[in-house]
């Protein structure tokens, strides 16, 4: 599951779609759209969550990995699919090679996207992705670099409450906060155990992020906080900033008001810089851009297909 795996099952699910869509033309509209292939392509978001779901079934870790992939796609020249692309066209490093991605991103079998972007760029990831390391107020600024609040910044890191860390996100920086007191020693002691010494990028062991409910999408990330339980400095923030913590208690308190945010959030984030008209294209391989004559034709037929919000695509 993890980046190195070909991105073959993805590439099948587009070929997949464009088999089985009617080759009808898509309206021109320069906004996302619920129910853009209602008459195009009725059966493109059934096809999708069918290969989600057989995803799921294989591994279940794949959920929090197509979260956490989506997120990262967003951030870094808005949600153009340039985190799934294998080769930069320009030359140098990809996204996917960054090392916030690299090798800790997964999800790249099971990919979608709306029109597609053509440039991927290690420095743009490193540049627009937050860290672990990140205080409070790198994190507000980095949301609010892509429009998104305070607030929302303490909703989608709610995401946290499945998934899983490599040693080398946490392992040093949680030593810092052992001295001052705000990490749990029991916990760090169990993370010591669990981590080589040697820990570094590529270091394969890896934790929970939600200790008690990993695979639940509940609130329980934001009860931990609280216990000195953040798995991450970045997360641990979230209590020690003024503007954040009474978001961290609210979502702590009602579980369903997180949830409400969450969508809507999630839904937000989605919408960051997205291709519409004659921007990007629609990749016929999800790991590389289209050769340049193969760029017509198809683009009319398969405006886009969606991702993990399977009821709202992109326009062409
Ligand atoms: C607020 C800033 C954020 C920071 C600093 C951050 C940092 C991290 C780090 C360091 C990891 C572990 C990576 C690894 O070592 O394997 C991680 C995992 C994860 N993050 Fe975030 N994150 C942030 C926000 C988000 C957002 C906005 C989402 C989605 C809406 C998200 C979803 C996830 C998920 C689902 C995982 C688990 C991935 C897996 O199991 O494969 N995170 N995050
Ligand atoms: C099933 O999951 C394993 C990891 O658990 C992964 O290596 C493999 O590629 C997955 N297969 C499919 C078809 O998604
Ligand atoms: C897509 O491109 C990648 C990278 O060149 C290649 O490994 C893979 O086989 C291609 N997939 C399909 C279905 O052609
Ligand atoms: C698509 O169909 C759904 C369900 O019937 C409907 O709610 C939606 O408005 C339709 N959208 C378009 C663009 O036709
Ligand atoms: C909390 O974050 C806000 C916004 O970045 C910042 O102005 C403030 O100084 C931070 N407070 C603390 C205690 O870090
Ligand atoms: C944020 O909003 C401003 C004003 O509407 C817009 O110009 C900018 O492109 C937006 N940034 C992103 C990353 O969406
Ligand atoms: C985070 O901080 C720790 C401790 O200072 C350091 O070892 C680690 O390299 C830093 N990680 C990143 C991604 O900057
Ligand atoms: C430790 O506390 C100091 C003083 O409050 C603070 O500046 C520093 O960022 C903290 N470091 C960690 C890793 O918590
Ligand atoms: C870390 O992972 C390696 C490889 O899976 C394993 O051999 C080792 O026992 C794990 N734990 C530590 C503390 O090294
Ligand atoms: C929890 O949040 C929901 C959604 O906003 C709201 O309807 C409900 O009244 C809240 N419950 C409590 C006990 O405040
Ligand atoms: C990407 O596409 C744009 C048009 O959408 C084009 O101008 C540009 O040359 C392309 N870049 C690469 C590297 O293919």
């Amino acid at each position: 599951m993890r980046m190195t795996t070909s991105s073959s099952v993805g590439a099948g699910l587009v070929v997949l779609v464009a088999t089985v869509c009617l080759l009808l033309p898509a309206a021109t509209r320069a906004q996302l759209q619920v129910g853009f292939y209602n008459t195009s392509c009725p059966n493109a978001e059934a096809l999708v969550r069918q290969a989600v779901a057989a995803a799921f079934a294989n591994n279940s870790g794949i959920a929090a990995g197509l979260i956490r992939l989506h997120f990262h796609d967003c951030f870094v020249r808005g949600c153009d699919a340039s985190v799934l692309l294998s080769v930069n066209p320009g030359g140098g490093k990809t996204e996917r090679e960054a090392p916030p991605n690299n090798p800790s991103l997964r999800g790249f079998e099971v990919p979608a996207g709306r029109r597609d972007g053509n440039v991927s760029k290690e420095g743009d990831a490193l540049k627009n992705l937050p860290g672990p390391n990140n205080t409070a107020t790198g994190l507000i600024d980095g949301f609010a670099a892509k429009n998104l609040t305070a607030e929302e910044m303490v909703v989608l890191s709610g995401s946290h409450t499945i998934g899983r860390s490599h040693c080398d996100s946490f392992l040093f920086k949680n030593r810092e906060r052992l001295a001052n007191g705000t990490i749990s020693p029991a916990y760090q002691a169990l993370l010591e155990a669990l981590c080589p010494p040697t820990t570094n990028q590529f270091t394969p062991n890896t934790t929970e992020i939600d200790l008690s409910t990993p695979t639940v999408l509940d609130n329980n990330y934001y009860k931990l906080l609280p216990l000195n339980l953040g798995l991450h400095f970045s997360d641990d923030q979230l209590i020690r900033n003024a503007t954040t913590a009474p978001n961290v208690a609210a979502f702590a308190a009602n579980e369903t008001l997180w949830k409400e945010k969450f969508i809507s959030a999630m839904i937000k984030m989605g919408r960051i810089e997205v291709n519409t008209g004659a921007q990007g294209e629609v990749r016929l391989n999800c790991s590389i851009v289209n050769a340049p004559s193969s760029s017509t034709g198809i683009e009319m037929l398969l405006p886009g297909t969606s991702d993990d919000r399977a009821d709202e695509v992109a326009t062409s």
